[in-house]
């Protein structure tokens, strides 16, 4: 029997429940591969037909973490960000994703004149899965039709992020959506 995104769901509650940190959060990692290894999941959720958009596959309204699967259509690179208070596991289905780790390295006084230093970069090709742990600042970079499933420790739209220039040395505060927009 493959492993299913019920078996998925399912196990990542109870992993959640009982430890919702950095060991756990290992643990939905391991279970990500698992559920990436089910061909009919992947065609199901990432295949070619499927439109590109970003489709809610569930949401625990117990421990507040989010699947997602994020069907791309053209190739992308996203600023420096962080996910406030969330983690973040992303699996790759198809084509790869650059996932680039920042540290912010200036004093922290100015956000109008901030600096970035890169701390570690890799790929993931489908198949595998990277965990951005609370707090990390990353950006990713993929190519066209890359299609990758995303768990998140609670839904984005409700907190509050960072998003980073380069260019600018500048940092945003993204706001989350106030209730009634999410
Ligand atoms: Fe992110």
């Amino acid at each position: 029997m493959s492993y299913t995104l019920q078996d998925f769901c399912a196990e990542i509650h109870q992993i959640l429940v009982d430890e919702n940190n950095s060991a756990g959060r290992e643990k939905v990692q391991a279970k990500m591969e698992e559920l990436l290894a089910n061909e009919t999941f992947i065609a199901q959720f990432c295949g070619p037909e499927k439109k590109p958009g970003v489709y809610k596959l569930n949401e625990d309204p117990t421990t507040g973490a989010v699947v997602l699967s994020h069907v791309m259509g053209e190739g992308h690179t996203s600023p420096p960000h962080d996910h406030g208070a969330s983690w973040a596991i992303y699996g790759q289905a198809t084509e790869h994703t650059v996932m680039t780790e920042w540290d912010r390295v200036d004093d922290g006084s100015n956000d109008e004149d901030i600096d970035m230093k890169e701390t570690n970069q890799y790929r993931l090709d489908p198949g595998q899965v990277g965990l951005f742990d609370v707090g990390v600042i990353h950006s990713i970079e993929y190519p066209d039709n890359a299609r990758f499933v995303r768990v998140t420790g609670v839904d984005l739209d409700g907190i509050d992020r960072k998003a980073y220039n380069l260019k600018h040395k500048t940092v945003k505060l993204i706001r989350a959506e106030s209730a009634d927009q999410r």
